[in-house]
């Protein structure tokens, strides 16, 4: 694939991660330009990569075949008028990373046939081992699905998914998913703590015990049940820990989590109209 030239508005942390994976996976940083109004983003950026820094938006995105909108929701307005002219000019794809702005009304912002792609990573991004889902709307071609997942696949992993609707349940998951896992692995070394551990054994030991078992179900190929099953011993010490949990109702617990996170990001997504 030939390799697009890309537009970032905004260089703060998401910005300087995806344009950190992308110039070491060998995209040319003269391919790339960026604008942010806030100076210490923009040198922090140069430090990572030689990128082509611009005086405002509208100049990035004059030459670009992707423009990645890498500014927080409450700023994507102001950010999507200021490139609508050259974005309509141009038929650039559009990739929006901000939780809970709608295609609808990006579109309404930036044209009704424009190319728009919705995205939702998550902050394990920033060190280029996240998850993002993607969905684009009709007007994006298969060339920019291919820019927009080689760009996204610069800090991680990423799935299409079928519907916007189903990005509420990928923010439920995958975007509020690493909180789920600290929360279980403080709750892990605080009963660590009770059992008579001091607090940075347990600490060590619960933080390499997750990486571990991430790093097993990663690699293994096996289903997460036929793992758990192979570290389960019949009448042993998991068995009964498991027991435990099932009968305290887990699975209720992380289904209704999830659930609340569903919906509030849906409500999200109509406060920000
Ligand atoms: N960080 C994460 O882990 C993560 C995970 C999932 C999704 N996201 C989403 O990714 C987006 C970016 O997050 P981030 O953490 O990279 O934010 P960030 O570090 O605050 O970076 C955003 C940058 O955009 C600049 N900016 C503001 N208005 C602008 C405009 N009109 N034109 C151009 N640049 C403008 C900001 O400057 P000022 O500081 O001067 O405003 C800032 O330097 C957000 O929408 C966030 O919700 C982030």
């Amino acid at each position: 694939m030939d390799k697009p030239q890309i537009a970032f508005i905004g260089a703060g942390n998401m910005a300087s991660s995806i344009i950190g994976g992308l110039v070491r996976s060998g995209h040319p940083a003269e391919r790339i330009n960026a604008a942010d109004p806030y100076p210490p983003s923009l040198e922090a950026l140069s430090s990572i990569a030689a990128v082509k820094i611009c005086e405002n938006n509208a100049e990035a995105v004059a030459n670009a075949d992707v423009v990645v909108l890498a500014v927080k929701p409450q700023v994507m307005a102001q950010a999507s008028d200021s490139i609508a002219q050259a974005v309509q000019a141009t038929g650039a794809v559009t990739i929006s990373i901000a939780a809970g702005v709608t295609i609808a009304s990006m579109q309404s912002r930036l044209g009704d046939k424009a190319a728009i792609v919705r995205c939702m990573p998550n902050t394990p991004a920033l060190l280029g081992c996240g998850a993002s889902a993607l969905y684009a709307n009709s007007w994006t071609s298969e060339k920019q699905r291919n820019y927009t997942e080689s760009i996204l696949s610069a800090v991680g992993m990423v799935s299409w998914v079928p519907s916007e609707q189903a990005l509420d349940a990928v923010t439920a998951l995958s975007g509020s998913g690493p909180a789920y896992f600290f929360l279980f692995m403080e709750a892990m070394v605080e009963a660590g703590v009770e059992l008579g551990l001091d607090k940075d054994t347990a600490s060590a030991l619960t933080l390499q015990t997750a990486l571990g078992a991430a790093r097993m179900a990663d690699e293994n190929g096996l289903e997460l049940a036929e793992l758990r099953r192979r570290v389960t011993s019949p009448g042993g010490t998991t068995q009964s820990a498991i027991e435990s949990f099932q009968h305290n109702g887990l699975d209720s617990i992380v289904a209704k989590a999830m659930q609340a996170a569903a919906n509030r990001a849906a409500e999200m997504a109509l406060e920000m109209g």
